[in-house]
């Protein structure tokens, strides 16, 4: 059986595992496949709350095997951290494996995400100082390292060696700083692949295997498509590609192994970090919807700009992306305006554009035009299928679906597992 992915199409925080736990029961085994701890899903099992950043949501069911793939970054003290503390409050990790092709965030990766942001001022980039983009550079590089070195010390210390004589060279001369001592890093480190190796394994073959025994497999997406690294804002963007080709290069299948492409999408819109955002509301209505969304970040803490549903941006995700449905989140945030608006197009030096823009320049500079849709003000946490919405409320969810050419499946009510509206599930 071909497997589901599950993708963000705006700029991240779409409410991807309240989704992932909809799926659950139908789902034996969960795929992250690009990003690292720059992640954060929030969940809610059994009125337990879980924000995982690393481990994917799969963990938290009995019948699930979670897998962290070839694509993702991994910072081995933060994923013992998670592990660890997941089994302090009961959750049985023993099925996680961990591909030993996963390379891994080193302590300079993190020095270097924290001075290179420092040195770019007011361009930079906002990233989360996780080390993301440093650990990419260096895979792309050739001279990362990776979960598998771990389990070879003389590999590992080979690596380092090689590696530091750079990034020494950089932080201090380039940066300032003091240098990395490879000893100490590799003391640190061997102590992780002690802890690690139980779940190193080989994930792709696992992977491979469960779609031929035609289980069902889920790609769990981290950030979301707006933040891709060749398709998003850049360079406003992480440093992988969340997209759902994403998920092939990321867990090792081919485009036949994915058949369902789920794209979430809030019902107004948010962006951590910096970047554009055309649709951003003004201040007033950004903080209303902070409050009443509680937008601030799970990995960061960072309050998120909000603004108003982009159709043009969610019309390009829909595409990018061949999404099969769309599951809109938060749409109880919205129950407190009057009227709302709908980002239908942007407008740049007189042009408008209905399609997302070809380069960045104009996306930069996009005014948006938008359409006013009538809003409602009532309590809708307690409906559970369209009927049960105000009419101005399914009106708003049908033209989502006309201007992204795509049936939405679900409308999210509130952050209980049940405070859903099912409209036409594809599962
Ligand atoms: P990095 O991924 O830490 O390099 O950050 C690059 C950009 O992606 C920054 O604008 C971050 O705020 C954003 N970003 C990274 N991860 C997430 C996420 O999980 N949700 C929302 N934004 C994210």
């Amino acid at each position: 059986m071909p497997g589901t992915a599950l993708v963000g199409i705006q700029w991240g925080d779409e409410g991807k595992g309240k989704v992932t736990d909809l799926l659950a029961e139908h789902t034996d085994m969960v795929v992250r496949y690009q990003g690292g701890n720059n992640a954060g899903h929030t969940i809610v099992v059994n009125g337990d709350k879980y924000a995982l950043h690393l481990v994917p949501t799969g963990v938290l069911y009995a019948h699930c095997t979670p897998v962290i793939g070839p694509g993702v970054v991994v910072d081995p003290s933060v994923l013992i951290d998670e592990v660890e503390s997941l089994e302090g409050r009961g959750v049985d990790t023993s099925k996680l494996v961990l591909s030993g092709n996963a390379h891994l965030i080193m302590p300079y990766h993190l020095e270097l995400d924290r001075v290179q942001e420092r040195r770019l001022g007011r361009n930079n980039l906002g990233t989360t100082k996780k080390g993301i983009g440093p650990a990419y550079a260096d895979k792309a590089s050739r001279i990362g390292l990776r979960v598998e070195d771990l389990l070879d010390r003389k590999i590992f210390s080979e690596k380092l060696r090689v590696a530091i004589k750079e990034k020494n060279l950089l932080l201090t001369r380039v940066y300032g700083r003091l240098p990395v001592d490879a000893a100490s890093i590799e003391q640190e480190y061997f102590a992780y692949g002690e802890k690690l190796a139980p779940y190193i394994g080989d994930a792709v073959g696992m992977v491979q295997r469960a779609l031929d025994q035609g289980r069902s497999v889920l790609f769990e997406g981290a950030q979301a498509t707006m933040l891709d690294l060749d398709h998003g804002t850049y360079p406003f963007v992480t440093s992988s590609n969340p997209v759902a080709g994403g998920a092939c290069a990321g867990a090792g299948v081919g485009p036949g192994d994915i058949s369902r492409v789920i794209g979430i999408s809030k019902a107004y819109c948010t962006r951590v970090g910096s970047g554009p955002f055309p649709s951003e509301a003004d201040p007033a209505d950004s903080e209303e919807l902070v409050e009443a969304g509680a937008e601030y970040g799970t990995t960061t803490g960072r309050k998120r700009r909000c603004g108003w549903f982009d159709a043009v941006a969610a019309r390009y995700a829909a595409r990018l992306n061949t999404l099969t449905e769309v599951v809109v989140t938060k749409l109880d945030v919205l129950s407190r305006f009057e009227s709302l608006k709908v980002c239908i197009a942007y407008e740049y030096e007189g042009d408008r554009f209905d399609r997302f823009p070809p380069n960045q320049t104009i996306f930069n500079r996009a005014r948006p035009v938008y359409e006013e849709l009538p809003g409602w003000t009532q309590e809708i946490s307690h409906a559970r299928k369209l009927d049960d919405l105000p009419k101005e409320a399914r009106s708003y969810l049908e033209t989502i679906e006309e201007l992204m050419t795509t049936p939405v499946s679900w409308a999210s009510v509130g952050p209980g597992r049940d405070e859903v509206v099912r409209i036409s599930e594809g599962d």
